[in-house]
Formats: C-alpha cells, structure tokens, sequence
C-alpha cells in the first residue's frame, strides 16, 4: 500500500563489487583477482520533488551508486525499490528508462555527433512511443527546447555546435523527452565553467520545482550539492557515512570526515574551519579497505574501537551517521555554533 508520503525510491543495504584485474604480483602470490567494493551497504530514500546529494572524493562509488539506481548495474546485494516494487522487475529495461533517467558530466560522449538535436529529440520520442504522428513530436521538440532554455534555432544545429552549457541543457531535453520521475545527475556541472554551473544549476532547480521531478544530485563539490539539495549524503570508500537535512549537514556535522570535507571550504564555517583539521593522509586502497571504521586511518578522533570494528549506521540528531563516537561530534558542533568554545568571539576580534 502506498501514501502519498511514500517514498518513489528506496535503497536497501546496496552493495555493488567489481573484480579487479590480475597484477603480476597476484598472479605471483596465487591469489587470483581481487574484490573492490565500490558500494557497500547504501541504504536511502527519495521522494517525489526532492533533491538527494551525494557527494565524496573521487573513487568513493558515487558513479557506481548511481549505475545501480538506474538499473545500469544490477546490485550484488540488497534491493532497489521504485514505488515499493523491485525496479529491476518493473516492466521492461524501455519502460524502466521512462521512470528514471541519468545524465553525465560530459553529455558528449552520450551523444549522436550526425543528428541534430531535433533528430535526436524526434528518435527518443519515435522509440517510447510517445508522440503518434510527425506533427506532435515535432511540436514536443519545440517544447522541450523551450523548458531547457534553448533557443529554437539551435535544433537543426548538431552537438558539436554548441556551447558546454548548450550541450549540458541538451542532454537533460533529452532525458525529459520521457517524461521520467527520478533524474539521477552524475556530476552534471563539474565540466562547466563557474558561471555556466550557476545558470545550469537553477535550471535544475526550476525544472524540479515546475515538473515535480526528484533528483539524485552527484558532486564533489559539497556547494553545488547544498544549493540544490533537501538532503546530503556524504560518501566514503563505497558507504554513506552520514545522511542528513542539507542545512543540518552544514550546521551539526555529525561525522569527522563531514567536518574535514567542511573544513576545506573556505566560506562554509568559519566556526568549525578553525576547530577541525583538514583531512590528512591519502585514500585508503579500496581492495584492501580498513578493518574498522573506513575513516579510521584518516581520522582525528580515531580510538581502539574505530581501527576494529566497523560502525553501523546509527540515528544521531535526525543524522543517519556511521561513527562509533556520532555523539561525540554531534555535541561539539553544536557546542561550536552556540558559541560555547568562543569561535564567535574570536572572529570579532
Ligand atoms: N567498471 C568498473 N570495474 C572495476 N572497478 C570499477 C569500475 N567502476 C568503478 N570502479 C572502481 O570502483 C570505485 C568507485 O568508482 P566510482 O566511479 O563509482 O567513483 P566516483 O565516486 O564516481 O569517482 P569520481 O568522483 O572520480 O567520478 C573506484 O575505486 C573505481 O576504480
Ligand atoms: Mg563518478
């Protein structure tokens, strides 16, 4: 049975894994290939019109996540839930692009460099059947021009005519051609220059707001996500290690890897800038990951039981957090906020 509140998707316990190749020296030491777990035990929801960011460092599974939610990788463990029903047994792999679509961070690649946009748009339409005769698709191509900001003139133009953002504004006209539920945007500015990002960044945003969309919003860049996300989860080494309210996210940092990733943005927190270190020391090599806590080698407040044991996804102040000492963090970035350690005081002087 489903509310109006149900969630349209939700992640149960995902793990994806990939078979590394053989090095020399495995093949020395017998020991065959090796398992990477890109994702591990993700567990989350989305609902209609919201925005979901996941954000993390480069290799965290953020990709590999996202490849599972679209039913382009099929999870080695745990479900993916579209509308309470398993997705990957929701109709047909055509009908299961119409309910969630992905779009890239280089929209090139994905692109035929021989069709105008309106051949392109026209062909998506002609595959799903969407439009019957000749004289409503092209009416649809006219209109998916104007909800992206494209100028008409442009659709008898090929992709290589056009500008980074052109192209990008393009690429996401075509993923709305099916009129999908759930976009999943894999970094989706990150090409872009600055201003660009802004202008594609608020088209993101107003589509959700006019279409009722939801998004899995993927960055690096802890800003972008802010700005058009309700909720955050912050990824490392394949797992969500906190998962919380954007602006909760900012304000009460519940893990210490959240509050190194804050600390290296210069205007986000003053506060919490001065009282945490960045973070130190590389990424741990994803084939062989910490036996505890994946942040344990990288932490500031790593203890025995961090380096052993691993943390379960526990609820700490409305954050979904995976730290033996959630708690702990939690209090002092309150403490910080209120004042309690005078960094207010000392900015003023
Ligand atoms: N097809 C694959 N085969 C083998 N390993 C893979 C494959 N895809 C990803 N990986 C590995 O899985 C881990 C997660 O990769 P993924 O691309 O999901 O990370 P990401 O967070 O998207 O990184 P980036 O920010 O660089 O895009 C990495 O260690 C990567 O090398
Ligand atoms: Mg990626």
């Amino acid at each position: 049975m489903t509310s109006s509140d149900a969630p349209i998707l939700e992640l149960k316990g995902i793990g994806k894994s990939f078979k590394s190749k053989t090095s020399i020296a495995d093949r020395l030491t017998g020991r065959g290939a090796r398992v990477l777990r890109a994702v591990r035990d993700v567990s989350l929801t989305l609902h209609a019109g919201e925005t979901l960011g996941i954000v993390g460092e480069s290799g965290c599974g953020k990709s590999t996540l996202g490849r599972c939610i679209t039913g382009f990788y099929e999870p080695d463990e745990g479900e993916v839930l579209y509308a309470g029903r398993p997705f990957l047994e929701t109709g047909t792999r055509l009908e299961r692009s119409r309910a969630i679509q992905m779009i890239f961070q280089d929209p090139y690649s994905s692109l035929n460099p021989r069709m105008t946009l309106a051949q392109a748009l026209d062909e998506v339409l002609l595959v799903h059947g969407l439009r019957k005769s000749t004289g409503e698709r092209s009416n649809r191509v006219d209109e998916l021009m104007d909800t992206v900001g494209l100028p008409p003139a442009l659709k008898h133009r090929l992709p290589h005519a056009l500008s980074g953002g052109q192209r990008q504004r393009f690429s996401i006209a075509r993923a709305l051609a099916v009129e999908p539920r759930i976009l999943v945007a894999d970094e989706p500015v990150s090409a872009l220059d600055a201003s660009v990002q802004a202008q594609i960044i608020n088209l993101f945003v107003a589509l959700r707001e006019r279409l009722g969309l939801a998004y899995i919003f993927i960055a690096h860049d802890l800003n972008v996500v802010r700005y058009v996300s309700q909720r955050i989860g912050v990824m490392y080494l394949g797992q969500v290690v906190e998962l919380a309210d954007a602006d909760s996210i900012f304000e009460f940092p519940g893990h210490p890897y959240t509050r190194a990733l804050l600390s290296a943005i210069p205007e986000a927190n003053p506060e919490h800038r001065r009282e945490t270190a960045s973070i130190e020391g590389d990424l741990p090599d994803p084939l062989s990951p910490p036996p505890g806590c994946s942040f344990s080698t990288r932490c500031p407040m790593a203890v025995e039981i961090c380096r052993n044991t691993a943390p379960p996804a526990r609820l700490i102040a409305g954050h979904a957090v995976r730290c033996h000492r959630g708690e702990e963090v939690a209090a002092m970035s309150k403490s910080m906020r209120s004042g309690e350690f005078g960094p207010h005081a000392s900015r003023s002087s």
